[in-house]
Parts: structure tokens; C-alpha cells; sequence
């Protein structure tokens, strides 16, 4: 009995930490999107970009620990390149570049990618989108 109520409560406060990162922001900062089975969106140890309400990330997976950077390069906004084979998240608009884990490696940038937050529940994605990031 003690089992089963354990796993009602573990099940009732990921339900509620779901709903919470789910749930609109009152200042609209941020909007959370369901990517769907995780699986689908990237193999694990894979990386891949993709577009979320309209921002542009990198998802990075090792196992269900997923990393969302934002392709916007923090020097004057422009979009970046991702090029897996050096490793590098480059910049056409004044040469900066960044490392696949967002921190700077050429200025004029000086500050490194942010993240936006992501989770898995149940084998789905959820990414919250920052939109001061973008
Ligand atoms: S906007 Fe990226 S280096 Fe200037």
C-alpha cells in the first residue's frame, strides 16, 4: 500500500511540476512548447537544430538530459551556423564564434548562448522559450 501511494504522490508532483512549466507566464516572456516523444526529436548523444515558435535552437541529448541553446548570436542578433565537424557555432555577420556548448570562442561577441529550459515527462519533450533570449 505504501508502494502505491508513493507512486500516486510521484505521479500527482510530476503532473503538477508539468502543469507548472506548461502554464503561461502572466508577462508573456516565455512559452512553453510540447515537442512530442523524445525519441522523435533527437537520438540520444545526437545534436540537432530546429525551430521552436519561430526560435531557432540547437538540442543537445545525452540520455533525458536535453541542453537548448538559442541560435542568436549575442553580439548584434544576427543567425548562427552550426558546423557539427569543428565543433563550432559560427557567426557570418562579424566573424564570432561559439563552442557546441554556447560559450564564446571569437568576439566581438563577448557573452555566451543562453539556454532555454527543457524537460522530459513520460518520454516527451517540453522546451520553455525565453523570449528575452530571442
Ligand atoms: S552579430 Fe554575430 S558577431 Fe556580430
Amino acid at each position: 500500500m505504501l508502494i502505491s501511494i508513493g507512486a500516486l504522490l510521484a505521479s500527482w508532483t510530476g503532473a503538477e511540476a508539468l502543469r507548472r512549466f506548461l502554464a503561461p507566464t502572466s508577462d508573456a516572456s516565455s512559452h512553453a512548447h510540447d515537442l512530442g516523444p523524445l525519441d522523435g526529436v533527437v537520438a540520444d548523444g545526437a545534436r540537432k537544430e530546429l525551430t521552436i515558435g519561430g526560435t531557432r535552437v540547437l538540442i543537445a541529448r545525452r540520455g533525458n538530459d536535453v541542453r537548448v541553446l538559442d541560435l542568436t548570436c549575442t553580439h548584434a542578433r544576427c543567425p548562427l551556423e552550426v558546423h557539427l565537424p569543428s565543433n563550432r557555432i559560427r557567426c557570418a555577420c562579424h566573424g564570432g564564434a561559439f563552442d557546441l556548448e554556447g560559450n564564446v570562442l571569437n568576439a566581438p561577441p563577448t557573452r555566451p548562448l543562453p539556454t532555454h529550459e527543457a524537460r522530459v515527462v513520460n518520454g516527451n519533450l517540453y522546451v520553455r522559450i525565453h523570449q528575452e533570449h530571442t
